[in-house]
Order: structure tokens, then C-alpha cells, then sequence
């Protein structure tokens, strides 16, 4: 039986690693997905996001456009990682495909409440649409199994020393979300650069003639020219985390987003200590599934398996 998701993106390179893997694979049932703002603007985000499962085949999936900027105003794009368009250059409009008329939240409430089987949201941008949704459907976010996000880290930062990109982007959203309650799966920095492809995995994707695999292929040329001697496929590896959790291991901590306006905002501080609140006081943040290490051969193989 395929499992429900819905996938929350900022489709930049990475997420179109996942998103090409996600709509392709047959135990995974994409019931829709929803655009943020993030890597590149919103409404590039959209168009990539329509043109990667175009490429990918995917059947009619519905995608919806979301917040257009984090919940306390303007953030930093990341164009100098993912190209000016989003997509290292290689983002073109699809005629076949439009964006559903509901808002992001509007089309998770519906997808959750009309689904028969357990529902996960895998975010794999910034969380401000998840924010949203939870405060605006509470009762509905309640449905579902669980929130499998690419955000955060328990050691180091990528944007700052102490913040992922992320959970930069709109810490507030991110405290929202990890304050919710619901049960949440952080696949954070930890984890998040050990997924490596290079040039033999391009050169295997080059021998498939599909779409699928052309895109990915150009897509990882595009981040192997920019850093050399491997890239990473980064949110893929949420989506792998959730269908295979065999392949990773983690353990359970608090965490709590740093929303102040000082040196780590956005830092996601992951409380390491054991939980006896009598040696240890001043516990912070609500309980977190915090992803630690992944088989990496494994999920690599498995990623090129169904994009090529
Ligand atoms: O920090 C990495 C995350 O930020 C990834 O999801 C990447 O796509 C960007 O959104
Ligand atoms: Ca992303």
C-alpha cells in the first residue's frame, strides 16, 4: 500500500531531486503539493515546481502556491546557490499544468480531511505555509500521522554558524511548527550532506533517455560545477528518511528555535542532555525525532533507481 504524503517545497535544486523522486516512486501516493517561498521567489518557485514533475511524468498532482514571504516580513533567497531562476538555469514553463486555485493551506485542509488513509507532510523549504495551517486548521493538522521536515541542524548551521537556511528564513514559523505538538521528524544538517553524487552518477543518468533523468543529470552538473568534487541531494533524503526508516538512526530531544534577534536566530537548538528535569533544569522546546545518520550508499542507489 503507497504512503499519503504531501510535500511542502521551495523548489530550488534540491527539492527537485525530491520532488523527481517522489512523484516516481510507486510506495509513495503524493497526494499534492504545495509552493513556498524560499530558495527562489514564490512564483518561480511554482513554475520549477510544475515543470519538475512535468519532466518527471508525474500524473495530475495537484499543486498550490503559498506564502510569499515568512511570517515577519522579507527574507534572503538563495539564488547563489540554486541559480537565478531556481533550477541552475534550467527551469522552463510547462503549457500542460496550472496551479490549483486554492491557497497551500486550503489545499492541505482538504487533502487531509478527504483522505482515507494516514497523511505526513514532508516540508522540505521554509515553514511558514505549515505554520499557516496549523494555526489556521488546528483540528485538521491533528489528522495527521506526522511532519517529516529538511530543516535544522543539532550541530552547525549553514546560512550562520548556528542557522539552517530553512529554519532561517522564518524561525517563527519554524517555532510554530515544533511547538505544535505534532509528532516531528527533523532530517536537519546532521544528515543532510551525506547523500554525495559525482560525475559517474551523471554519467549513469546520461545513458536514460527520460526527461527524469536528463533533468537530474543537468541539475547535478549544475551544482558539481559550482562545488567541485561532490554535490549532495539534500531534501531527497527526507523523502527517504520517511519511506525507509530502516536507513537511518536518530534519537528523541527537544528542540527549541531560537527567534530572538540575536547572533542565532533561527538556530535550532536540540537539547542533548537527558530529560531527569531535576539534574537537568531549564529544559526547553517539545520532544523531536532527530534523524543522526542514514546509509548513504543506499539511498543514493535507491535515488538514481527511480529518477533515471
Ligand atoms: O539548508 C538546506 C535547505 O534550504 C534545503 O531545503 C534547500 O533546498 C534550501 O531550501
Ligand atoms: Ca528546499
Amino acid at each position: 500500500m503507497p504512503k499519503s504524503v504531501i510535500l511542502d517545497v521551495d523548489t530550488g535544486v534540491d527539492d527537485a531531486f525530491a520532488l523527481l523522486y517522489a512523484v516516481r516512486n510507486p510506495e509513495l501516493k503524493v497526494l499534492g503539493i504545495t509552493c513556498v517561498d524560499g530558495n527562489t521567489h514564490l512564483d518561480q518557485v511554482c513554475r520549477n515546481t510544475l515543470y519538475v514533475i512535468d519532466a518527471a511524468g508525474a500524473g495530475n498532482i495537484p499543486v498550490a502556491a503559498g506564502a510569499r514571504h515568512p511570517l515577519m516580513g522579507s527574507s534572503g533567497h538563495a539564488e547563489h546557490v540554486h541559480g537565478n531562476d531556481g533550477l541552475g538555469g534550467h527551469s522552463k514553463p510547462v503549457t500542460n499544468r496550472s496551479l490549483d486555485k486554492r491557497h497551500a493551506i486550503e489545499l492541505i485542509k482538504d487533502l487531509v480531511n478527504e483522505s482515507t488513509e494516514p497523511v505526513t507532510l514532508i516540508p522540505v523549504g521554509p515553514l511558514t505555509n505549515i505554520a499557516l495551517f496549523i494555526a489556521t486548521y488546528p483540528e485538521v493538522a491533528k489528522k495527521l500521522e506526522g511532519i517529516l521536515l529538511m530543516g535544522g541542524s543539532a550541530s552547525m548551521g549553514n546560512v550562520t554558524a548556528t542557522a539552517e537556511f530553512n529554519i532561517w528564513h522564518d524561525p517563527e514559523a519554524a517555532h510554530v511548527v515544533f511547538n505544535s505538538g505534532l509528532p516531528i521528524t527533523m532530517y536537519g544538517l546532521d544528515v543532510f550532506y551525506e547523500l554525495g553524487v559525482t560525475q559517474s552518477h551523471i554519467d549513469e543518468l546520461r545513458k536514460s533517455p527520460s526527461t527524469s533523468a536528463q533533468l537530474a543529470a543537468d541539475l547535478v552538473e549544475f551544482r558539481y560545477g559550482s562545488m567541485g568534487s561532490e554535490i549532495t541531494l539534500g531534501d531527497y533524503g527526507a523523502v527517504a528518511s520517511f519511506l525507509y526508516p530502516e536507513l537511518t538512526t536518530s534519537k528523541v530531544m527537544n528542540v527549541a528555535v531560537d527567534v530572538t534577534n540575536g547572533l542565532n536566530r533561527g538556530q535550532t537548538i536540540c537539547d542533548k542532555r537527558p530529560n531527569e528535569t531535576e539534574l537537568y533544569p531549564n529544559q526547553i522546546g517539545k520532544p523531536c525525532k532527530v534523524i543522526l545518520s542514514v546509509q548513504k550508499e543506499e539511498m543514493v542507489k535507491r535515488w538514481i533507481e527511480v529518477v533515471k
